[in-house]
């Protein structure tokens, strides 16, 4: 038998089981790209991307990483904007299956450049605003860091007031790990 998913399996599973072929998904933390270069795997050629950091280096190795992954970049947009632009920058009428967020810093990267509860609640707000029906915001929620304890509880705060008519609100989170674990919480648009 297998073993449970980890938070950031956990996130993948939640993606595999509902994006297809074709897709329209959104990367808002795309640091060194892994996230970005799953989901361009699962939307496939005919799937558009759009992807965004803060950090200069992080678009240019994830598109780096996708070119050497052979992914076909023509439908995939990356963006060195915060992800609190979303809805600005995402074309008019366009709705997305799902988002991703990765919160807190970039493994290997400058640490002191973290996510704040102030963007990622614009950008969650942005991504919902565009999502289709049964369509899914993933955040896997990193909060060992300076600040990550406040922007954990704000998300949290932030989805447990969502309208339970309009949304499914979930977390996933293994309460008997030390330090700080991370965790998963999810919201699907049901209406
Ligand atoms: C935990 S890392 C992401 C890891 C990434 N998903 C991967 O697969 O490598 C968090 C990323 O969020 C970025 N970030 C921080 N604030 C941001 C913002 N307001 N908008 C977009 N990206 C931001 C950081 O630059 C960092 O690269």
């Amino acid at each position: 038998m297998k073993q449970l998913p980890s938070a950031l399996e956990f996130s993948h599973q939640l993606f595999t089981e509902r994006v297809k072929s074709g897709d329209t998904v959104v990367d808002c933390t795309v640091g060194n790209g892994h996230d970005t270069l799953f989901l361009a795997n699962l939307v496939g050629p005919q799937g558009t991307i759009y992807g965004f950091d803060i950090q200069a280096s992080a678009i240019k190795n994830t598109r780096r990483l996708l070119a050497n992954n052979h992914v076909n970049l023509e439908n995939v947009y990356l963006y060195n904007l915060s992800h609190s632009l979303v809805d600005e920058i995402l074309p008019y009428e366009t709705t997305i299956a799902g988002a991703i967020f990765n919160l807190g810093y970039l493994p290997g990267g400058d640490k002191t450049i973290v996510t704040y509860s102030e963007t990622t609640i614009k950008a969650i707000q942005g991504c919902l605003s565009r999502l289709c029906k049964n369509g899914i915001v993933v955040l896997v929620i990193y909060y060992g860091h300076p600040g990550g304890e406040k922007e954990k509880k704000d998300v949290l705060e932030f989805g447990k007031h969502l309208d339970q008519k309009r949304y499914n609100v979930l977390t996933y989170k293994f309460i008997n790990q030390q330090h700080w674990p991370p965790f998963v919480m999810v919201i699907q648009r049901i209406d």
